[in-house]
């Protein structure tokens, strides 16, 4: 690969913070501490997840490094990054989240399969970069196109890292042309992170951000663009990253009777506290976010101090000084909120959050009902046990 190579072992590992906690090794997979995630509303890079299917790519020399874009198209063309640099540049402030956020509590219920994560596999960032919508019209691809004169209705990003589940071949995820090329929906080519290069764990030197969409889809180190008439038939879009009820299971599943996942359902967790905690009867400070796919904003956080039997509103935020009113243009619309309560508890609690998005769609009160093999999209009620020593004085 000119001026980008992928290792076959894990040897040459960028530095990683050391307060990240460790899910997998290699590949690495690490997310932050709860109270590390809500204390600032954009997540410092150091501290948002990483989330990996192989060695982390080394660009050895960036001049050299360039994206073809190929399929049906008219003009197929290799772009180097002075070229995607000198296209408008754009910042998004979006979360990404990973689908297998909340893993590990699903994994409580029923087993699942995949690495375990706590409430952390997301973050929200300012990415700065091209919009594919304009990267597209450098191959003839007009705006607002979803279907090309060709047949091709699909655009697929090829990386170059090398993954076992694609048997050593590059990861690959793909979106619809329809929403690639509408500039509303900011899909970019992203090279910077929080006003700063790229860095190897999050995709150096050129990322795909798809906003409002599972993680996933938003491939790293991009090798490639494929215009083609069907979705991408690789292992993460075919194999994984599918929602099965839960009467599905390793025996009788069908991989094919289901669509691959794209956007996310409304999310929320609390990050003040961990599962269990002991402590002093009286105020607690209840913090946590709150975000939903598709652009969809946050109508409500509700927090329950009886497991959900009663419920008090959470104030939501996001940037200092502009108040969050889901769905307007000084909200960032891809963005999560960031939400606060303060509650009084006296005796050992439950305490719940859930979120509303502005669809009203509702998280679910209970795992079992979402529970699904490959444990994806924990949105159940998160709930957290507070177990209250009186003080003798
Ligand atoms: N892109 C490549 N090339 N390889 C990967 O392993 N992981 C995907 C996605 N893009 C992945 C990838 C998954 S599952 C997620 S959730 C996000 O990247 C994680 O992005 P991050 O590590 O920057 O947080």
């Amino acid at each position: 690969m000119p001026g980008i190579r992928a290792p076959s072992n894990y040897s040459e590992e960028p530095p990683r913070h050391p307060a990240l906690k460790i899910n997998a090794k290699e590949p690495f997979n690490a997310e932050p501490p709860r109270q590390a995630l809500v204390s600032s509303y954009v997540t410092p890079t150091e501290f948002f997840y990483k989330r990996n299917h192989g060695p982390i790519p080394i660009v050895d020399d960036i001049e050299r490094y360039s994206v073809s874009i190929t399929g049906l198209i008219e003009k197929p063309k290799e772009l180097f990054m002075k070229v995607i640099m000198s296209l408008p540049k754009y910042n998004v402030t979006a979360t990404l989240q990973c689908a297998g956020n909340r893993r590990t509590a699903m994994s409580q219920t029923r087993t699942v399969k995949g690495v375990g994560w706590d409430v952390s596999a997301l973050g929200n960032a300012i990415w700065g970069g091209a919009k594919l919508a304009d990267v597209l019209e450098l191959v003839g691809i007009s705006k607002f196109t979803s279907v090309t004169p060709a047949g091709g209705k699909h655009v697929e990003f090829v990386s170059i890292d090398r993954c076992k589940e694609e048997n050593g071949g590059p990861y690959k995820a793909s979106i619809p042309l329809i929403q690639a090329t509408n500039p509303e929906a900011d899909v970019l080519l992203a090279y910077e992170m929080n006003g700063e290069t790229l860095n190897r764990d999050h995709g150096y030197p050129l990322r795909v951000v798809v906003p409002g969409v599972i993680g996933a889809r938003s491939v790293k180190w991009l090798d490639s663009i494929n215009i083609d008439s069907q979705v991408c038939q690789g292992f993460f879009m075919q194999k994984d990253y599918k929602m099965f009820p839960p009467s599905v299971n390793w025996d009788n599943i069908d991989w094919s009777t289901r669509r691959p996942q794209m956007d996310f359902p409304v999310q929320s967790a609390i990050c003040s506290l961990e599962d269990v905690n002991v402590g002093r009867n009286g105020k607690i400070a209840i913090k946590g976010y709150a975000v939903s796919g598709g652009g969809r904003g946050i109508e409500r956080v509700d927090i329950s101090t009886d497991g959900g039997k009663t419920w008090k509103e959470a104030s939501r935020y996001q940037k200092p000084g502009i108040q969050y009113i889901a769905d307007e243009e000084k909200s960032d619309k891809w963005a999560w909120v960031l939400f606060e309560a303060e509650v009084d508890v006296q005796s050992n609690a439950v305490i719940v959050a859930k979120a509303v998005d502005t669809a009203a769609n509702v998280q679910p009160e209970k795992v079992e009902d979402i529970w699904n093999l490959r444990g994806i999209l924990n949105t159940s009620w998160h709930r957290v046990h507070v177990q209250v020593r009186h003080s003798s004085m």
